[in-house]
């Protein structure tokens, strides 16, 4: 298992009080609602019970507490709600509205890296977005937030994650990052098979239409 040591209470070096941007969620009948980039993967099948799960920047912890209820194998942790010394990885990782609050492109990059690197499957990663008007602000509560467009989201994966990563958009603000090593074509699914794409956006459109689906 990989795993990554995490300095500890590294929330006392951030610019902004970034933990006040994690959220309780309402209740759905006794359950706490899951957030909607969750609730799309697991609709997706991005996310299943067959396959463990780990929660980085679970903020609260309210996916956390779901997901378990509800039979998932899943762990989790956040700097400032949830600290331990080290993170141990997982078949996925999801990377839920985390991004959007960190202040340094440079350290997003590197989060981006390390996190990948501690999953064998699918990165969920999930962002603020206006795409009309992608921009950066700092809130009435002095936290940053970072509003991306799709595009600006699908380029930095890719170039971040470099080829190892196949980069798949589920719904507006919600990608996923899969390891190209644990892909395989359906059988029977290529017969259209195009040829050798130009850039990695045709790429990542080729995949669709191929029908790559991940192999346990
Ligand atoms: C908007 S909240 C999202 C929390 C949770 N994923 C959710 O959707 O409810 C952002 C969280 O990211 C955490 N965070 C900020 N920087 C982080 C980092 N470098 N590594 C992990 N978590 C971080 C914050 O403590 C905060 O709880």
């Amino acid at each position: 298992m990989k795993t990554i040591q995490i300095e500890d209470e590294s929330w006392r070096n951030w610019k902004t009080p970034r933990w006040k941007t994690a959220i309780a969620r309402r209740k759905d009948g006794d359950q706490e609602q899951y957030s909607s980039p969750m609730a799309v993967a697991i609709a997706k099948g991005v996310i299943d019970r067959n396959h463990t799960l780990f929660d980085y920047g679970c903020g609260r912890g309210g996916d956390l507490r779901r997901l378990q209820l509800n039979g998932y194998q899943v762990d989790g942790f956040d700097p400032y709600w949830s600290p331990r010394g080290s993170v141990a990885g997982a078949e996925d990782l999801s990377l839920i509205y985390v991004l959007n609050v960190i202040e340094d492109a440079q350290e997003r990059d590197e989060l981006l890296r390390s996190v990948f690197g501690l999953c064998d499957r699918n990165l969920l990663v999930a962002v603020r977005i206006d795409n009309s008007n992608p921009h950066e602000e700092v809130t009435s509560k002095q936290t940053f937030q970072k509003y991306y467009a799709d595009d600006e989201l699908a380029t930095i994966l890719e170039d971040v994650l470099g080829r190892e990563a196949i980069v798949r958009k589920l719904k507006t603000g919600i990608f996923v990052a899969s390891h190209r090593h644990r892909l395989t074509v359906i059988p029977g699914s290529v017969a259209g098979a195009k040829s050798k794409p130009a850039t990695a956006k045709a790429e990542r459109s080729q995949q669709h239409d191929l029908n790559l689906r991940l192999v346990a």
